[in-house]
Protein backbone atom coordinates (compact mmCIF):
# COMPACT_ATOMS: atom_id res chain seq x y z
CA UNK A 1 0.00 0.00 0.00
CA UNK A 2 1.44 3.31 -0.84
CA UNK A 3 2.39 6.13 2.14
CA UNK A 4 -0.59 7.21 4.13
CA UNK A 5 0.50 10.72 3.34
CA UNK A 6 0.73 10.77 -0.31
CA UNK A 7 -2.89 9.03 0.18
CA UNK A 8 -4.32 11.53 2.16
CA UNK A 9 -3.10 14.41 -0.33
CA UNK A 10 -4.94 12.63 -3.61
CA UNK A 11 -8.07 12.77 -1.43
CA UNK A 12 -8.14 16.00 -0.52
CA UNK A 13 -7.45 16.49 -3.74
CA UNK A 14 -10.40 14.51 -4.94
CA UNK A 15 -13.02 15.88 -2.57
CA UNK A 16 -11.76 19.49 -3.81
CA UNK A 17 -10.77 20.60 -0.40
CA UNK A 18 -9.52 23.92 -1.32
CA UNK A 19 -9.59 27.59 -0.03
CA UNK A 20 -11.99 28.27 -2.86
CA UNK A 21 -13.70 24.96 -2.15
CA UNK A 22 -14.74 25.07 1.61
CA UNK A 23 -15.51 28.83 1.05
CA UNK A 24 -18.35 28.15 -1.65
CA UNK A 25 -19.51 25.40 0.25
CA UNK A 26 -19.85 27.39 3.41
CA UNK A 27 -20.59 30.12 1.64
CA UNK A 28 -20.06 34.03 2.73
CA UNK A 29 -22.49 34.51 6.20
CA UNK A 30 -21.06 30.93 7.81
CA UNK A 31 -17.21 31.47 5.96
CA UNK A 32 -17.35 35.04 7.73
CA UNK A 33 -19.09 33.57 11.10
CA UNK A 34 -16.16 30.57 11.06
CA UNK A 35 -13.71 33.70 10.89
CA UNK A 36 -15.08 34.62 14.23
CA UNK A 37 -14.43 31.20 15.62
CA UNK A 38 -17.99 30.37 15.34
CA UNK A 39 -19.20 27.60 13.91
CA UNK A 40 -23.29 27.03 13.49
CA UNK A 41 -23.62 28.80 10.48
CA UNK A 42 -20.97 26.24 8.55
CA UNK A 43 -22.60 23.04 10.58
CA UNK A 44 -26.15 23.94 9.00
CA UNK A 45 -24.21 24.65 5.47
CA UNK A 46 -22.60 21.27 5.54
CA UNK A 47 -25.08 18.20 6.53
CA UNK A 48 -24.82 16.69 2.77
CA UNK A 49 -22.17 14.29 3.85
CA UNK A 50 -20.26 14.50 0.60
CA UNK A 51 -16.55 14.31 1.02
CA UNK A 52 -15.90 17.92 0.79
CA UNK A 53 -18.42 18.61 3.48
CA UNK A 54 -17.37 15.60 6.03
CA UNK A 55 -13.81 17.14 5.62
CA UNK A 56 -14.82 21.08 6.21
CA UNK A 57 -16.91 19.67 9.09
CA UNK A 58 -14.17 17.65 10.61
CA UNK A 59 -11.33 19.91 10.22
CA UNK A 60 -12.46 23.90 9.92
CA UNK A 61 -15.62 23.42 12.13
CA UNK A 62 -13.98 21.13 14.57
CA UNK A 63 -17.70 18.58 14.45
CA UNK A 64 -17.66 15.06 14.84
CA UNK A 65 -18.69 12.62 11.99
CA UNK A 66 -19.18 9.61 11.43
CA UNK A 67 -16.91 6.21 10.42
CA UNK A 68 -18.88 5.88 7.13
CA UNK A 69 -18.64 9.91 6.27
CA UNK A 70 -14.68 9.43 6.84
CA UNK A 71 -14.47 6.49 4.94
CA UNK A 72 -15.97 7.92 2.04
CA UNK A 73 -13.96 11.06 2.37
CA UNK A 74 -10.88 9.33 3.22
CA UNK A 75 -10.94 5.95 1.99
CA UNK A 76 -9.09 3.22 3.95
CA UNK A 77 -7.53 5.92 6.01
CA UNK A 78 -8.81 5.99 9.29
CA UNK A 79 -7.11 3.38 11.42
CA UNK A 80 -3.64 4.58 10.09
CA UNK A 81 -4.75 8.63 10.79
CA UNK A 82 -5.72 7.63 14.23
CA UNK A 83 -2.59 5.55 14.72
CA UNK A 84 -0.42 8.78 13.76
CA UNK A 85 -2.57 11.09 16.24
CA UNK A 86 -4.59 13.03 13.09
CA UNK A 87 -7.73 11.64 13.83
CA UNK A 88 -9.19 9.80 17.11
CA UNK A 89 -12.30 7.00 17.01
CA UNK A 90 -15.12 6.76 19.46
CA UNK A 91 -17.28 4.18 18.60
CA UNK A 92 -18.92 5.13 14.96
CA UNK A 93 -17.69 8.73 15.48
CA UNK A 94 -14.45 10.42 14.46
CA UNK A 95 -13.12 13.65 15.53
CA UNK A 96 -9.84 15.90 15.00
CA UNK A 97 -6.58 15.54 16.94
CA UNK A 98 -5.33 18.02 14.68
CA UNK A 99 -6.68 20.87 12.63
CA UNK A 100 -5.70 20.65 8.36
CA UNK A 101 -6.79 23.00 6.23
CA UNK A 102 -6.18 24.39 3.07
CA UNK A 103 -4.15 27.60 3.06
CA UNK A 104 -4.01 29.82 -0.56
CA UNK A 105 -0.63 31.26 -1.44
CA UNK A 106 0.88 32.96 -4.35
CA UNK A 107 1.40 30.00 -5.91
CA UNK A 108 -1.77 28.23 -5.22
CA UNK A 109 -3.40 26.39 -2.26
CA UNK A 110 -1.10 24.66 0.10
CA UNK A 111 -2.34 22.45 2.99
CA UNK A 112 -1.25 22.65 6.80
CA UNK A 113 -1.58 20.58 9.70
CA UNK A 114 -1.27 22.23 13.24
CA UNK A 115 -2.96 22.31 16.89
CA UNK A 116 -6.94 22.65 16.42
CA UNK A 117 -7.74 26.14 16.95
CA UNK A 118 -8.87 27.20 20.60
CA UNK A 119 -12.13 28.49 21.69
CA UNK A 120 -14.45 27.74 18.75
CA UNK A 121 -18.46 28.57 20.02
CA UNK A 122 -17.23 30.61 22.75
CA UNK A 123 -15.13 27.51 25.00
CA UNK A 124 -12.22 28.03 26.71
CA UNK A 125 -9.29 29.00 24.41
CA UNK A 126 -6.18 27.69 26.94
CA UNK A 127 -3.41 25.77 25.07
CA UNK A 128 -0.78 22.89 26.09
CA UNK A 129 2.76 23.94 26.55
CA UNK A 130 3.81 22.63 23.29
CA UNK A 131 0.91 24.19 21.15
CA UNK A 132 1.94 24.04 17.57
CA UNK A 133 -0.10 27.78 15.85
CA UNK A 134 -1.28 26.89 12.26
CA UNK A 135 -1.77 30.11 10.23
CA UNK A 136 -1.83 33.13 12.35
CA UNK A 137 -1.76 36.67 10.88
CA UNK A 138 2.16 37.25 12.55
CA UNK A 139 2.85 34.14 10.17
CA UNK A 140 0.92 35.69 7.32
CA UNK A 141 2.45 39.01 8.06
CA UNK A 142 6.48 37.46 7.99
CA UNK A 143 5.36 35.47 4.64
CA UNK A 144 4.18 38.63 3.35
CA UNK A 145 7.43 40.94 4.29
CA UNK A 146 9.68 37.44 3.07
CA UNK A 147 12.19 38.33 0.09
CA UNK A 148 10.95 35.55 -2.74
CA UNK A 149 14.31 35.56 -4.78
CA UNK A 150 15.53 32.56 -5.80
CA UNK A 151 18.29 31.35 -3.77
CA UNK A 152 20.37 28.59 -3.11
CA UNK A 153 19.70 27.73 1.04
CA UNK A 154 17.35 29.84 3.61
CA UNK A 155 16.90 29.17 7.48
CA UNK A 156 13.35 29.44 9.11
CA UNK A 157 14.34 29.89 12.83
CA UNK A 158 11.32 28.29 15.06
CA UNK A 159 9.23 26.97 12.48
CA UNK A 160 6.06 25.81 14.09
CA UNK A 161 4.23 24.18 11.89
CA UNK A 162 6.67 25.23 8.89
CA UNK A 163 4.82 27.64 7.46
CA UNK A 164 7.29 29.63 6.45
CA UNK A 165 9.33 26.63 4.87
CA UNK A 166 6.36 26.12 2.71
CA UNK A 167 6.56 29.17 1.15
CA UNK A 168 10.40 29.12 0.87
CA UNK A 169 10.18 25.80 -0.50
CA UNK A 170 8.76 27.41 -3.46
CA UNK A 171 11.63 29.61 -4.15
CA UNK A 172 15.14 28.30 -1.99
CA UNK A 173 16.93 24.75 -2.94
CA UNK A 174 18.02 24.08 0.38
CA UNK A 175 15.40 25.19 3.36
CA UNK A 176 16.78 24.56 7.15
CA UNK A 177 13.78 24.57 9.40
CA UNK A 178 14.77 24.29 13.86
CA UNK A 179 12.69 24.32 16.74
CA UNK A 180 13.05 23.55 20.31
CA UNK A 181 9.46 21.95 20.04
CA UNK A 182 9.45 17.94 18.73
CA UNK A 183 5.86 17.94 18.24
CA UNK A 184 6.18 21.37 15.66
CA UNK A 185 9.08 19.51 14.22
CA UNK A 186 6.57 16.68 13.59
CA UNK A 187 4.00 18.40 12.54
CA UNK A 188 6.23 20.73 10.25
CA UNK A 189 7.55 17.03 8.63
CA UNK A 190 3.91 16.07 7.50
CA UNK A 191 3.05 19.34 6.00
CA UNK A 192 6.56 18.91 3.94
CA UNK A 193 5.05 15.50 2.67
CA UNK A 194 1.47 16.62 2.35
CA UNK A 195 3.03 19.18 0.21
CA UNK A 196 5.50 17.52 -1.43
CA UNK A 197 8.28 19.40 -0.07
CA UNK A 198 12.04 18.92 1.22
CA UNK A 199 12.79 20.33 4.56
CA UNK A 200 15.55 19.81 6.30
CA UNK A 201 14.27 19.82 9.91
CA UNK A 202 16.27 20.47 13.19
CA UNK A 203 15.74 20.25 16.66
CA UNK A 204 17.01 22.60 19.02
CA UNK A 205 17.54 26.09 20.28
CA UNK A 206 18.06 29.41 17.91
CA UNK A 207 21.18 28.59 16.30
CA UNK A 208 22.24 26.32 17.66
CA UNK A 209 20.78 23.65 15.04
CA UNK A 210 22.95 25.87 12.30
CA UNK A 211 26.38 26.43 14.04
CA UNK A 212 28.95 27.30 11.55
CA UNK A 213 26.34 27.23 8.66
CA UNK A 214 25.11 30.17 6.52
CA UNK A 215 22.30 30.96 4.27
CA UNK A 216 21.58 33.40 1.97
CA UNK A 217 17.64 34.27 3.60
CA UNK A 218 16.78 33.69 7.66
CA UNK A 219 13.35 34.58 8.04
CA UNK A 220 11.78 34.20 11.65
CA UNK A 221 8.64 34.62 13.72
CA UNK A 222 9.77 33.94 16.83
CA UNK A 223 8.52 33.42 20.68
CA UNK A 224 8.98 37.15 21.02
CA UNK A 225 6.25 37.83 23.53
CA UNK A 226 7.83 40.11 26.11
CA UNK A 227 7.18 39.18 29.83
CA UNK A 228 8.80 38.23 33.39
CA UNK A 229 9.65 34.91 31.72
CA UNK A 230 8.79 33.48 35.22
CA UNK A 231 5.94 31.41 34.85
CA UNK A 232 4.65 28.88 32.55
CA UNK A 233 5.65 29.08 29.28
CA UNK A 234 3.71 28.58 26.02
CA UNK A 235 6.65 27.50 23.63
CA UNK A 236 5.29 29.18 20.73
CA UNK A 237 5.63 32.35 22.02
CA UNK A 238 7.21 32.36 25.39
CA UNK A 239 11.15 32.41 24.57
CA UNK A 240 11.57 31.54 28.38
CA UNK A 241 14.27 34.77 28.50
CA UNK A 242 13.56 38.10 30.11
CA UNK A 243 12.28 41.10 28.00
CA UNK A 244 13.24 41.02 24.64
CA UNK A 245 16.46 39.23 24.97
CA UNK A 246 15.15 36.35 22.53
CA UNK A 247 14.59 39.29 19.73
CA UNK A 248 17.99 41.09 20.64
CA UNK A 249 19.83 37.33 20.65
CA UNK A 250 18.63 36.72 16.95
CA UNK A 251 19.27 39.64 15.56
CA UNK A 252 22.61 40.27 17.04
CA UNK A 253 23.31 36.35 15.89
CA UNK A 254 21.41 36.17 12.55
CA UNK A 255 24.55 38.18 10.60
CA UNK A 256 27.13 35.44 11.42
CA UNK A 257 24.53 33.30 9.23
CA UNK A 258 24.06 35.49 6.15
CA UNK A 259 26.05 34.74 3.25
CA UNK A 260 27.50 38.37 1.55
CA UNK A 261 24.29 40.18 0.03
CA UNK A 262 22.12 37.45 2.67
CA UNK A 263 19.05 38.77 3.61
CA UNK A 264 17.46 38.23 7.37
CA UNK A 265 13.88 39.19 8.49
CA UNK A 266 12.58 39.06 12.07
CA UNK A 267 9.17 39.95 12.91
CA UNK A 268 9.29 40.84 16.26
CA UNK A 269 8.05 42.68 19.61
CA UNK A 270 10.57 44.92 21.41
CA UNK A 271 10.52 47.11 24.70
CA UNK A 272 10.09 51.15 24.46
CA UNK A 273 11.94 52.22 27.60
CA UNK A 274 11.18 54.87 29.21
CA UNK A 275 14.06 57.91 28.43
CA UNK A 276 15.87 55.99 25.91
CA UNK A 277 15.00 55.91 22.37
CA UNK A 278 13.65 53.15 20.86
CA UNK A 279 15.63 53.48 17.67
CA UNK A 280 18.92 53.64 19.38
CA UNK A 281 18.34 50.62 21.40
CA UNK A 282 17.59 48.41 18.60
CA UNK A 283 20.02 50.29 16.23
CA UNK A 284 22.92 49.33 19.35
CA UNK A 285 21.67 45.64 18.26
CA UNK A 286 23.02 45.99 14.85
CA UNK A 287 26.35 47.83 15.12
CA UNK A 288 29.11 46.42 14.05
CA UNK A 289 27.49 43.23 12.21
CA UNK A 290 28.10 44.44 9.13
CA UNK A 291 24.69 44.72 7.76
CA UNK A 292 22.67 47.12 6.14
CA UNK A 293 19.54 46.97 8.26
CA UNK A 294 15.85 48.24 7.74
CA UNK A 295 13.49 48.31 11.04
CA UNK A 296 10.04 49.60 10.84
CA UNK A 297 8.35 49.99 14.18
CA UNK A 298 4.41 49.25 12.53
CA UNK A 299 2.36 49.75 15.98
CA UNK A 300 2.98 50.62 19.82
CA UNK A 301 0.96 49.37 22.38
CA UNK A 302 1.17 50.84 25.98
CA UNK A 303 1.99 48.24 29.27
CA UNK A 304 -1.49 47.57 29.82
CA UNK A 305 -2.88 46.77 26.28
CA UNK A 306 0.13 44.49 25.70
CA UNK A 307 -0.22 42.36 29.22
CA UNK A 308 -4.17 42.30 28.36
CA UNK A 309 -3.43 41.35 24.74
CA UNK A 310 -1.19 38.07 25.75
CA UNK A 311 -3.26 37.29 28.75
CA UNK A 312 -5.89 37.10 26.53
CA UNK A 313 -4.29 35.12 24.26
CA UNK A 314 -3.18 32.83 26.81
CA UNK A 315 -7.05 31.96 27.35
CA UNK A 316 -6.95 33.85 31.13
CA UNK A 317 -9.31 37.03 30.59
CA UNK A 318 -11.47 35.82 33.41
CA UNK A 319 -9.77 33.58 35.32
CA UNK A 320 -9.25 33.68 38.84
CA UNK A 321 -5.80 34.21 39.08
CA UNK A 322 -6.10 37.22 36.31
CA UNK A 323 -6.13 40.39 38.17
CA UNK A 324 -2.80 38.83 40.27
CA UNK A 325 -1.41 37.59 36.88
CA UNK A 326 -2.29 41.17 35.39
CA UNK A 327 -1.03 42.82 38.17
CA UNK A 328 2.55 41.02 38.34
CA UNK A 329 2.94 41.54 34.66
CA UNK A 330 2.65 45.20 34.91
CA UNK A 331 4.45 46.17 37.92
CA UNK A 332 7.46 43.99 36.19
CA UNK A 333 7.15 46.58 33.45
CA UNK A 334 6.89 49.42 35.35
CA UNK A 335 10.40 48.17 37.12
CA UNK A 336 12.01 47.50 33.72
CA UNK A 337 10.91 51.47 32.46
CA UNK A 338 8.79 49.66 29.92
CA UNK A 339 6.73 52.23 28.55
CA UNK A 340 5.32 50.45 25.51
CA UNK A 341 5.64 47.86 22.90
CA UNK A 342 6.92 48.17 19.54
CA UNK A 343 5.71 46.04 16.89
CA UNK A 344 7.24 45.64 13.61
CA UNK A 345 10.01 44.05 10.96
CA UNK A 346 13.68 43.93 11.87
CA UNK A 347 15.67 43.40 8.13
CA UNK A 348 18.95 43.36 7.91
CA UNK A 349 21.20 42.67 4.46
CA UNK A 350 24.66 41.57 4.43
CA UNK A 351 25.82 44.88 2.72
CA UNK A 352 28.00 42.53 -0.26
CA UNK A 353 29.19 45.23 -2.10
CA UNK A 354 26.86 45.57 -5.15
CA UNK A 355 27.04 49.24 -6.05
CA UNK A 356 25.86 49.87 -9.56
CA UNK A 357 28.25 52.44 -10.46
CA UNK A 358 31.72 51.72 -10.72
CA UNK A 359 35.24 53.54 -11.49
CA UNK A 360 35.58 56.87 -10.20
CA UNK A 361 32.27 57.41 -9.60
CA UNK A 362 32.14 54.76 -6.75
CA UNK A 363 32.79 55.49 -3.50
CA UNK A 364 34.49 53.15 -1.64
CA UNK A 365 31.91 51.80 0.95
CA UNK A 366 33.98 49.17 2.94
CA UNK A 367 32.17 48.13 6.23
CA UNK A 368 29.78 51.47 6.01
CA UNK A 369 26.65 49.50 6.96
CA UNK A 370 23.39 51.89 6.66
CA UNK A 371 21.25 51.73 9.55
CA UNK A 372 17.09 53.13 8.90
CA UNK A 373 14.43 52.85 11.84
CA UNK A 374 11.02 54.35 10.79
CA UNK A 375 7.90 54.16 12.42
CA UNK A 376 5.25 53.45 10.07
CA UNK A 377 1.83 52.83 10.94
CA UNK A 378 0.04 53.52 7.58
CA UNK A 379 -1.28 50.70 5.42
CA UNK A 380 0.93 49.18 3.36
CA UNK A 381 0.44 46.83 -0.17
CA UNK A 382 0.96 43.35 0.39
CA UNK A 383 3.13 40.95 -0.23
CA UNK A 384 6.22 43.22 0.52
CA UNK A 385 8.77 41.44 -0.19
CA UNK A 386 9.75 43.29 -3.26
CA UNK A 387 10.15 46.62 -1.80
CA UNK A 388 12.04 44.78 1.00
CA UNK A 389 14.74 44.09 -1.93
CA UNK A 390 14.30 47.17 -3.22
CA UNK A 391 15.16 49.07 -0.46
CA UNK A 392 18.49 47.34 0.07
CA UNK A 393 19.36 47.78 -3.69
CA UNK A 394 18.93 51.28 -3.13
CA UNK A 395 21.14 51.85 -0.05
CA UNK A 396 23.43 50.18 -1.85
CA UNK A 397 23.11 52.78 -4.91
CA UNK A 398 22.98 55.59 -2.71
CA UNK A 399 26.46 54.01 -0.62
CA UNK A 400 27.98 53.96 -4.20
CA UNK A 401 27.12 57.32 -5.37
CA UNK A 402 29.33 60.44 -5.45
CA UNK A 403 27.32 63.79 -5.42
CA UNK A 404 29.03 63.98 -9.21
CA UNK A 405 27.89 61.14 -10.13
CA UNK A 406 24.41 61.79 -8.76
CA UNK A 407 24.17 65.17 -10.42
CA UNK A 408 24.69 62.74 -13.57
CA UNK A 409 22.38 60.45 -13.18
CA UNK A 410 19.09 60.39 -15.22
CA UNK A 411 16.26 59.51 -12.85
CA UNK A 412 13.20 58.52 -12.98
CA UNK A 413 9.90 59.19 -10.89
CA UNK A 414 8.41 56.19 -9.83
CA UNK A 415 5.36 55.90 -11.59
CA UNK A 416 3.01 55.15 -8.81
CA UNK A 417 3.68 58.02 -7.38
CA UNK A 418 1.12 60.91 -7.04
CA UNK A 419 1.09 64.50 -5.83
CA UNK A 420 -0.80 66.08 -3.69
CA UNK A 421 -1.31 70.01 -2.41
CA UNK A 422 -3.04 71.51 0.07
CA UNK A 423 -3.89 75.13 1.04
CA UNK A 424 -6.83 78.02 1.62
CA UNK A 425 -9.05 77.79 -1.14
CA UNK A 426 -8.12 80.35 -3.66
CA UNK A 427 -4.71 80.44 -2.99
CA UNK A 428 -2.23 81.05 -5.08
CA UNK A 429 0.55 78.60 -3.98
CA UNK A 430 -0.16 75.51 -2.17
CA UNK A 431 1.26 75.83 1.42
CA UNK A 432 2.28 72.09 1.46
CA UNK A 433 3.07 69.79 -1.18
CA UNK A 434 3.17 65.72 -0.39
CA UNK A 435 4.26 63.23 -3.14
CA UNK A 436 2.60 60.07 -2.29
CA UNK A 437 2.83 56.93 -3.43
CA UNK A 438 -0.01 54.60 -4.41
CA UNK A 439 2.05 50.93 -4.11
CA UNK A 440 4.11 49.13 -2.05
CA UNK A 441 5.10 51.47 1.52
CA UNK A 442 3.00 53.99 0.46
CA UNK A 443 5.04 56.76 1.18
CA UNK A 444 4.24 60.14 1.41
CA UNK A 445 6.82 62.70 1.80
CA UNK A 446 6.49 66.56 2.31
CA UNK A 447 8.56 68.37 -0.10
CA UNK A 448 9.13 71.82 -1.23
CA UNK A 449 8.73 73.72 -4.83
CA UNK A 450 12.28 72.53 -6.00
CA UNK A 451 11.86 69.22 -4.79
CA UNK A 452 8.28 68.76 -6.16
CA UNK A 453 9.39 70.06 -9.82
CA UNK A 454 12.77 68.38 -9.88
CA UNK A 455 10.67 65.14 -9.72
CA UNK A 456 8.51 66.12 -12.24
CA UNK A 457 10.69 66.59 -14.28
CA UNK A 458 12.52 63.43 -14.08
CA UNK A 459 11.84 61.05 -16.60
CA UNK A 460 15.33 59.65 -17.33
CA UNK A 461 15.87 62.23 -20.21
CA UNK A 462 18.22 65.26 -17.82
CA UNK A 463 20.40 64.20 -15.56
CA UNK A 464 20.01 66.24 -11.87
CA UNK A 465 22.32 68.57 -12.41
CA UNK A 466 20.58 69.56 -15.76
CA UNK A 467 17.07 69.92 -13.87
CA UNK A 468 18.41 71.66 -10.74
CA UNK A 469 20.47 74.29 -13.41
CA UNK A 470 17.37 74.47 -14.82
CA UNK A 471 14.68 75.07 -12.54
CA UNK A 472 17.35 77.77 -10.89
CA UNK A 473 17.02 79.65 -13.84
CA UNK A 474 13.37 79.61 -13.09
CA UNK A 475 13.21 80.05 -9.40
CA UNK A 476 16.37 81.36 -8.11
CA UNK A 477 19.62 80.30 -7.19
CA UNK A 478 19.55 77.55 -4.17
CA UNK A 479 20.25 78.55 -0.41
CA UNK A 480 22.60 75.41 -0.23
CA UNK A 481 23.53 73.13 -3.18
CA UNK A 482 24.52 70.38 -0.41
CA UNK A 483 21.17 70.29 1.09
CA UNK A 484 19.39 69.89 -2.33
CA UNK A 485 21.27 66.99 -3.23
CA UNK A 486 20.69 65.56 -0.01
CA UNK A 487 16.90 65.92 -0.38
CA UNK A 488 17.68 63.82 -3.66
CA UNK A 489 19.38 61.67 -1.82
CA UNK A 490 16.46 60.84 0.43
CA UNK A 491 14.17 60.60 -2.45
CA UNK A 492 16.13 58.16 -4.35
CA UNK A 493 16.13 56.31 -1.10
CA UNK A 494 12.38 56.40 -0.10
CA UNK A 495 11.95 55.16 -3.60
CA UNK A 496 10.22 58.28 -4.86
CA UNK A 497 13.11 58.45 -7.64
CA UNK A 498 15.44 55.61 -9.23
CA UNK A 499 17.49 55.20 -11.72
CA UNK A 500 15.24 54.11 -15.08
C1 LIG B 1 5.37 32.34 16.89
S1 LIG B 1 5.82 30.66 16.53
C2 LIG B 1 6.14 30.81 14.80
C3 LIG B 1 5.82 29.58 14.02
C4 LIG B 1 5.93 29.74 12.50
N1 LIG B 1 7.31 29.96 12.09
C5 LIG B 1 5.07 30.86 12.00
O1 LIG B 1 5.59 31.75 11.31
O2 LIG B 1 3.87 30.84 12.29
C6 LIG B 1 7.44 30.56 17.25
C7 LIG B 1 8.10 29.21 17.11
O3 LIG B 1 9.40 29.26 17.71
C8 LIG B 1 9.62 28.06 18.43
N2 LIG B 1 10.61 28.32 19.49
C9 LIG B 1 10.42 28.71 20.77
N3 LIG B 1 11.60 28.86 21.40
C10 LIG B 1 12.57 28.56 20.48
C11 LIG B 1 13.98 28.51 20.53
N4 LIG B 1 14.66 28.83 21.64
N5 LIG B 1 14.64 28.17 19.41
C12 LIG B 1 13.98 27.85 18.28
N6 LIG B 1 12.63 27.87 18.18
C13 LIG B 1 11.94 28.22 19.27
C14 LIG B 1 8.26 27.68 18.95
O4 LIG B 1 8.20 26.31 19.28
C15 LIG B 1 7.37 28.08 17.77
O5 LIG B 1 7.22 27.01 16.89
Amino acid sequence: MPELIPRLRDALLAAGYTVDGVSDLLGTTAHAALGRNETTPGLRRTTGGSPLETLTRLWPLQATVTVEAVDRALPGMLDELCGLGILERSVGEVAARVDLRPYGTDTGDLWVLADLTPGLDGSPNRVGPDHVLGISPAATSLAELTVRADVPAALDLGTGCGVQSLHLAAHVDHVVATDVNRRALWLAGLNAQLNEVTIDLREGSFFEPVDGERFDLVVTNPPFVISPATGERLVYRDSGLPGDRAVEHIVRTLPRHLNPGGTGQVLANWMVLRDVPWEERLAGWTEGSGCDTWIVQREVLDPAQYVELWLKDAGLHGAGDYAERYDTWLSWMEDQGVEGVGFGWINLRRSGGRAQVSGDQARSFGDRAQSRSEEWRWEVEQPLGAEVAAHFDRVDLLRGLTDEALLSARLVLREDVVQETHGAAGAADPSRIVLRQQRGMRRARQVDTVEAALAGACDGDLTVGQVLAALEQILGPEDDDNDRLEGVRELVAEGFLGLG
